[in-house]
């Protein structure tokens, strides 16, 4: 109980003094007013946190290592500076920090979001030395969550507004997908499903407690059968454009069963 309680302290009073410089997340640029899309995204590429991704190139014979890592610092220890995009000279461990977190700017349209990096280490002899800048373009891919980090091309023959490109592949920046299924067809199954289990669950009911065979097993099977005569009947009013007999035409519904009926009613009545 204590030894949790000092954990506690112990993270919360790291916290404090890491605090100010040293952040474990994107700081978005654009001061106390915050972009609501930026911290909307944020939110979004948050299974993407603490994750890091390494990308190669080769110049020359100098082979760089570049390790992105999304709102978190690649250098877990207290060198940090708040590197997100990291390049490493493979052979001598030189590095510079492409961009860092805490001048972090997203954006996004309907199947991408990019992350911009400033604040990178100032280029030497390029770019008016300049600090460097990181670019990560996430396109949409459905089958993972993030992977093919890839260095596309680093921009500094110009004399400012210098980057490096990269992208990679997201599930996280693909368009919502929209259901298949619209309100009428959802309807529907459920209709059909709901007529599955009263025949199924009706038939089981008559076969095993009723002790129902043959026909008799389908559930309420003497309405249904009235139902499909009227309907039957029905439909011969509505539908048959030629009457079958001259007579029929003006007895309307149910006369032809009953026509032949009184006769012999009146048969058994008679005292003969
Ligand atoms: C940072 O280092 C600590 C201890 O060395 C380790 O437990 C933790 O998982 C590391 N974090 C990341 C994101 O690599
Ligand atoms: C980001 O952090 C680095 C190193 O801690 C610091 O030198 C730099 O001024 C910070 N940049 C911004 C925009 O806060
Ligand atoms: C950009 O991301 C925000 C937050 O997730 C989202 O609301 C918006 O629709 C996205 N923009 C486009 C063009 O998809």
């Amino acid at each position: 109980m204590y030894a949790a309680l000092c954990c506690v302290c112990l993270a919360a009073l790291s916290a404090i003094v890491t605090g100010g410089d040293l952040l474990n997340d994107c700081q978005l640029v654009g001061g106390d007013k915050k972009s609501s899309t930026e911290l909307a995204l944020l939110a979004r590429l948050a299974p993407l946190k603490n994750k890091r991704f390494e990308a190669k190139t080769q110049e020359g014979s100098d082979v760089y290592t570049y390790t992105f890592s999304v709102c978190n610092r690649v250098i877990n220890d207290s060198t940090s500076t708040n590197e997100g995009v990291l390049q490493t000279k493979s052979d001598s461990k030189q590095t510079s920090v492409i961009g860092r977190i805490n001048d972090t700017h997203i954006i996004n349209g309907t199947d991408w979001v990019m992350f911009i990096y400033g604040s990178g280490d100032k280029y030497d002899n390029h770019c008016n030395n300049e600090a460097r800048k990181a670019m990560v373009m996430i396109s949409c891919n459905k089958n993972t969550l993030g992977d093919g980090f890839t260095v596309i091309k680093e921009e500094r023959n110009k004399s400012r507004e210098c980057f490096y490109l990269f992208e990679m592949d997201s599930s996280l920046v693909c368009p919502p997908e929209e259901s298949k299924l619209s309100a009428g067809s959802i309807l529907l199954i459920v209709f059909a499903v709901l007529v599955a289990v009263y025949i199924i669950g009706g038939f089981l009911y008559h076969r095993f407690v009723v002790g129902a065979k043959g026909m008799e097993q389908f559930p309420n099977i003497a309405f249904w059968q009235e139902l499909g005569n009227l309907t039957a009947d029905g439909c011969d009013f509505v539908c048959r454009s030629r009457p079958r007999t001259a007579d029929n035409v003006y007895r309307g519904v149910g006369d032809d069963q009953l026509g032949e009926e009184p006769e012999e009613r009146d048969d058994h009545l008679l005292p003969m």
